[in-house]
């Protein structure tokens, strides 16, 4: 534990007699021989500190994670220095939980993942930081992860998929669709331009004030948007789906966002109730959303395949579709998705809701798929930093426009 005190920068370098001690809190039996390589990841690109011990073929030995959505709700949003002394106050306790119950010691570890990139500047300062000291310590290579490389690749911690596939990956700070040829090799189809469906979700669910609604209190404004959506008839309001002209594979939400406010205040006008009460046509508001949502995304994931086909860059008769990401555990918008992989001749594939939305999983896989392939990994870290901004792969999208595949219409009856 002393061991992880000085990660967190509490205490100053711990005695050999400490050391052991530490060791000897993971219940450390000299007997325990383990075949395969193990990876502790750790993740701290936004509100979420969340660790995981994975071996060699995928089995996860211990996990532990502390998610920050319910102070975050309370303040209508991330703040950024109230996200990092979250960290700070959980990464230590975190990470101690998934070593203890995987049963693995620290010395045993192949190595130490930690996403870097991209991010809040101040939550991945923290991962960092503490993940640097761990493997000053414990004399282990460090992988550098690269938080949507991890998102993408989760999949192959549960199906055997081949590369190349075709991912999208919709969260609340990123939205892109690429095609995935390698463990660190994608082509950038299309992104967003403004922001991720995930934000535009949880700005709808704080206009709506869904955090008053008895049944969604503490939700994701996006898992609230769902959930009420149930409730709600989607063509009670007609929300033109983003972007219709553009034949290319990016998206918008800012657009839709702001009409949907205006729809929000002329209804407050309308029932007579104040911002911060709830609307009697709440529901439908937000079945209305998540539907043009999910026709939008479905409408670019639909020629992000056609493009990838016309090209042969994706097998015509097996070509597989991943969709992770914390809005992937949106059923509606899976079956939206489905609708299109159906017509395309394409498989669907999406992990877990607990493994779409950020774990700590992702990054010790994504650590066992580098260490597999031999990719980035350091023996010496000096020079490493984390890097807000960070692209995935090479950029075609501007191809992908100039190609301008029209996408047949499909009937989406979700
Ligand atoms: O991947 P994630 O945990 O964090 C990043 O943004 O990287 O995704 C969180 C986002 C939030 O915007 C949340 O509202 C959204 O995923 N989300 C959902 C659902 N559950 C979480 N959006 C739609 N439907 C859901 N069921
Ligand atoms: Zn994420």
């Amino acid at each position: 534990m002393l061991i992880l005190n000085k990660a967190a920068g509490v205490f100053s370098k711990p005695s050999r007699r400490e050391i052991f001690e530490f060791l000897r809190s993971f219940n450390f039996r000299p007997g325990n021989v383990f075949l395969h390589k193990l990876v502790l990841g750790i993740e701290t690109s936004c509100d979420d500190t969340a660790a995981a011990v994975v071996d060699e073929t995928g089995n996860v030995l211990g996990e532990a994670i502390h998610s920050q959505t319910e102070v975050h709700l309370k303040t209508g949003g991330i703040v950024p220095p109230v996200a990092q002394q979250l960290h700070r106050e959980n990464i230590q306790r975190i990470v101690q939980e998934a070593l203890s119950t995987s049963k693995v010691s620290p010395s045993e570890l192949s190595a130490i993942a930690t996403t870097v990139k991209p991010g809040l500047a101040l939550s991945l300062g923290v991962g960092l930081s503490f993940s640097l000291q761990l493997v000053d310590q414990l004399k282990k290579p460090f992988i550098p992860i690269h938080h949507m490389e991890a998102h993408a690749l989760t999949i192959r911690l549960l199906n055997k998929v081949e590369f190349p596939f075709l991912v999208l990956l919709i969260s609340g700070g990123h939205c892109l669709l690429a095609l995935v040829r390698g463990v660190s090799d994608f082509l950038l189809l299309g992104k967003s331009l403004d922001i991720a469906p995930g934000d535009m979700l949880d700005k709808v669910a704080r206009r709506l004030s869904l955090i008053k609604h008895p049944e969604c209190s503490t939700m994701s404004g996006g898992k609230a948007i769902e959930h009420l959506a149930k409730q709600g008839n989607k063509l009670h309001f007609d929300f033109k789906p983003p972007m219709q002209r553009a034949k290319n594979c990016d998206f918008s939400f800012t657009g839709l966002q702001h009409v949907i406010d205006k729809i929000i205040t002329q209804k407050e006008k309308e029932e007579g109730i104040q911002k911060g009460q709830i609307l009697s046509s709440a529901a439908h508001i937000a079945a209305a959303v998540q539907h043009t949502t999910a026709c939008h995304i479905a409408k670019r994931t639909h020629r992000a395949i056609l493009f990838c086909k016309q090209r042969d860059l994706l097998s015509q008769s097996n070509a597989v579709l991943v969709v992770s990401g914390g809005v992937a555990s949106n059923l509606y918008i899976r079956k939206a998705l489905e609708i299109v992989t159906n017509a395309t001749q394409c498989t669907l594939l999406c992990p877990p809701p607990k493994l779409c939305t950020d774990n700590g999983i992702m990054i010790a896989w994504n650590g066992v798929e580098r260490l597999r392939a031999g990719l980035g990994i350091l023996h010496n870290t000096e020079g490493i930093r984390y890097e807000p901004k960070c692209p995935l792969g090479v950029d075609i999208s501007k191809e992908v426009g100039e190609a301008a595949i029209k996408v047949p219409r499909l009937k989406m009856k979700i």
